[in-house]
């Protein structure tokens, strides 16, 4: 699906986050949207992912060169942000058996494993409630949840927050992998993401 987002405002109360905000992603691409804290980063991914109304504008997803239904492109998001969680009583498979339920998909157990082995997690984690985790491992098992249905649209929040070294390298691997098949979208303010960046839109106070 192709993302194209124009003339977007946010108002909270008098208070004017975004304005006349413009940009496109096709798939093969990543658009990293930057700027500093306060911006409205998180606002605009939130609007994308149709979680936020917009004050004002209009936010599109194509196929074949035609507007999809807010039903249909739903489907096919896939979203990681610091304020999406994930069940911390429920282990890691059980998180992502349930984000896939809930999208109406029943995937087998094998594969499931195979995207939590993905972000670097350990087959001995896999069973114990994701409260028992660390704040990096946790921002693993939330990744997966964003990628285990295959969507053709990510939308990526500070995706590198809590991860080590590491992490961020896989990370870089996920995105690149997943541009191949997919429409990324990722905000940050770090500088080595923000250079995976097919476009760059920065936002300003
Ligand atoms: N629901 C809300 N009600 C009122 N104000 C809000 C709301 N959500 C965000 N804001 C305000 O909108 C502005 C932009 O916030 P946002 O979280 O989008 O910025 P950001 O660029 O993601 O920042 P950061 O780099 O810290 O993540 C902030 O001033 C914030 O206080
Ligand atoms: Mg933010």
């Amino acid at each position: 699906m192709e993302l194209r987002f124009s003339g977007l405002s946010k108002r909270f109360g008098r208070r004017a986050v975004l304005r006349n905000v413009n940009g496109a992603a096709k798939p093969g691409e990543v658009l990293v949207v930057t700027g500093p804290n306060g911006s409205g980063k998180s606002t605009l991914l939130n609007i994308l992912g149709g979680l936020l109304r917009p004050s004002q504008g209009e936010v599109s997803y194509l196929a074949n060169g035609r507007a999809l239904p807010k039903e249909e492109w739903h489907r096919h998001l896939g979203v990681c942000a610091p304020d999406l969680s994930v069940y911390e009583e429920l282990s890691a498979m059980e998180n992502l058996r349930f984000f896939t339920q809930v999208r109406g998909l029943r995937l087998p157990d094998k594969e499931l494993a195979a995207v939590l082995e993905q972000l670097g997690l350990k087959g001995a984690d896999f069973s114990r409630p994701v409260k028992q985790f660390s704040s990096g491992m946790l921002q693993r098992v939330k990744l997966a949840q964003a990628l285990v249905h295959r969507p053709e649209v990510l939308l990526l929040d500070e995706p590198s927050s809590n991860l080590d070294e590491a992490g961020h390298r896989l990370l870089k691997e996920l995105v690149m992998a997943w541009r191949e098949r997919a429409t990324v979208v990722v905000a940050t303010n770090d500088p080595r993401e923000v250079a995976w960046g097919d476009r760059v839109l920065e936002l300003a106070h």
